[in-house]
């Protein structure tokens, strides 16, 4: 038996999972690109394109025309937060929106603050394509090449969702693939509840 071990102080979980109501999740989310706008945000230049939900101006609750994903994303907050070891029973989608990458768009590499999960689902993505990546959340990390684990590509196809901490950085490469890819961010909190929004009750244990 060693006398000594390596101890793993600060690991980022990241869920990633395949939804299982897929056929019907991707008419809702149909439903959804077929009445909405995409353009790019002037925050961000002319890097990829976002619903009409990103941003102050638009006040709808985009979740609300999403039913059966919400149900489904209750079970996927359910078992993260299982595993998280994390029991509080209450959350909400504080804001979501459609983001459009066509070829040679790209996203800067960003995090979403301090917002407790930020979740992102793939209506539709080029297969094979890799260019989402996740950055070390460790400041100075790229300072100590040992430490440093630079870019991680996580899975992501359509179908799949993932799960992450707010405040982990992430980018997308410049897209290389022609084609329309759809996804769906939002970002979860469970204590900063805004009055205006609805709280949705889940069930850890
Ligand atoms: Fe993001």
């Amino acid at each position: 038996m060693n006398n000594w071990s390596i101890q793993y102080l600060y690991p980022t979980q990241v869920y990633c999972a395949k939804v299982e109501n897929f056929d019907s999740i991707q008419d809702e989310i149909q439903g959804v690109i077929e009445k909405s706008t995409f353009d790019y945000f002037s925050g961000f230049g002319q890097t990829h394109k976002l619903s009409q939900h990103f941003g102050p101006s638009d006040s709808s609750y985009l979740m609300g025309d999403l039913p059966i994903f919400n149900k489904e994303l209750q079970t996927h907050i359910e078992r993260y937060g299982k595993e998280l070891k994390y029991y509080n029973n209450e959350y909400q989608v504080v804001n979501s929106w459609m983001t459009l990458f066509e070829k040679g768009d790209y996203a800067h590499i960003h995090d979403h603050k301090d917002t407790d999960y930020s979740g992102v689902y793939y209506f539709c993505k080029e297969p094979k394509a890799k260019d989402f990546f996740f950055e070390s959340p460790v400041v100075g990390a790229k300072a100590s090449a040992p430490y440093f684990g630079a870019r991680i590509y996580p899975p992501t196809e359509t179908g799949h969702l993932m799960l992450f901490p707010g405040w982990l950085p992430h980018g997308v490469d410049r897209i290389a693939t022609d084609g329309q890819r759809y996804s769906l961010s939002f970002n979860i909190e469970f204590q900063k509840i805004d009055p205006d929004l609805p709280v949705i009750k889940c069930h850890i244990k």
